[in-house]
């Protein structure tokens, strides 16, 4: 059993397509939307991310599929999407949680690394969402999240995936106007500093750059996926039925820290998490 707040069937007949769907808080999204009876579709570039992705959801008694998909690349996003519907039917829902960027200061990102973080970041949640309206929303509706990043003050040492994220916010709000009319919402959230399964492998240096930045919000602590998660699941859900174009900050309040009340130590907000550590 997957820990949930949502109700039973939630997502009963729905189909949902995940990037990034077999780690991390795409993983978490999955597991918990297939327990509230989505059919899931996990998209990723690493077929071992995907294997173990669908063993574990498969493990709780969910259905899930896996695709091989580079959202850097508009034809492998279009048959991508093809091998969806062909698998699960259509898709009801669509998750843009795939990333990927690398700590570096500003001068020394090549023009390469540049291009390859807005592809990974922008341009892959662009394409695939272009894809999933064309063959599946323009005819029946649906509804999309974005997972961004705090970006909101600028992105020090990883300037390429903070200018990548503040345009899937600005993306967000362009499609959402220009899809309303064919019943599609399309959201955001934009996680703060999240105790991730995909945490142990940064390198120890970069690590200990988010431990040492982990209690600079109002809980005091990192995130969690299962957090992130309930958000995302929040925003898809009917229950979100008259929010469209917005971004929700999953950060405990990271993105308003001020320096004339910092946050105080503190255990008073316990995180919302499946499996104690
Ligand atoms: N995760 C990170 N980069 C990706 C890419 N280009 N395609 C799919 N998933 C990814």
């Amino acid at each position: 059993m997957v820990k949930t707040i949502y109700k039973q069937h939630l997502f009963k007949d729905k189909t949902a397509l995940i990037t990034g769907g077999g780690t991390g808080i795409g993983l978490r999204t999955s597991l918990e939307l297939s327990q509230l009876g989505a059919v899931v579709v996990l998209a990723s570039r690493k077929k071992e991310n995907l294997e173990n992705g669908v063993k574990t959801i498969e493990k709780t008694g969910g259905k899930a599929f896996g695709i091989e998909c580079n959202i850097r690349d508009e034809e492998s996003v279009e048959n991508c999407v093809a091998e969806a519907i062909e698998k699960a039917g259509t898709i009801d829902l669509l998750v843009n949680n795939a990333g990927g960027q690398f700590p570096s200061p500003a001068e020394a990102i090549s023009q390469k690394g540049w291009n390859a973080v807005i592809e990974t970041n922008l341009t892959g949640a662009f394409l695939m969402s272009k894809e999933v309206f064309n063959k599946c929303f323009r005819d029946k509706g649906g509804s999309i999240v974005n997972v961004i990043a705090n970006m909101w003050n600028g992105f020090p040492m990883m300037s390429h995936t903070g200018a990548a994220r503040a345009g899937v916010d600005n993306l967000t709000k362009s499609l959402a106007v220009e899809w309303g009319k064919y019943g599609v919402r399309v959201n955001s959230v934009a996680p703060g500093l999240i105790h991730s399964s995909g945490i142990d492998s940064y390198a120890d240096e970069f690590k200990s750059y988010i431990f040492s930045a982990a209690k600079n919000n109002q809980a005091n602590r990192l995130g969690t996926e299962e957090e992130v998660a309930a958000a995302i699941l929040f925003l898809l859900s009917p229950a979100a039925a008259y929010i469209t174009g917005e971004t929700m900050r999953v950060d405990a309040g990271e993105s308003i820290y001020s320096p004339l009340v910092p946050p105080s130590e503190h255990d008073k907000i316990p995180p919302f998490k499946d499996k104690q550590e």
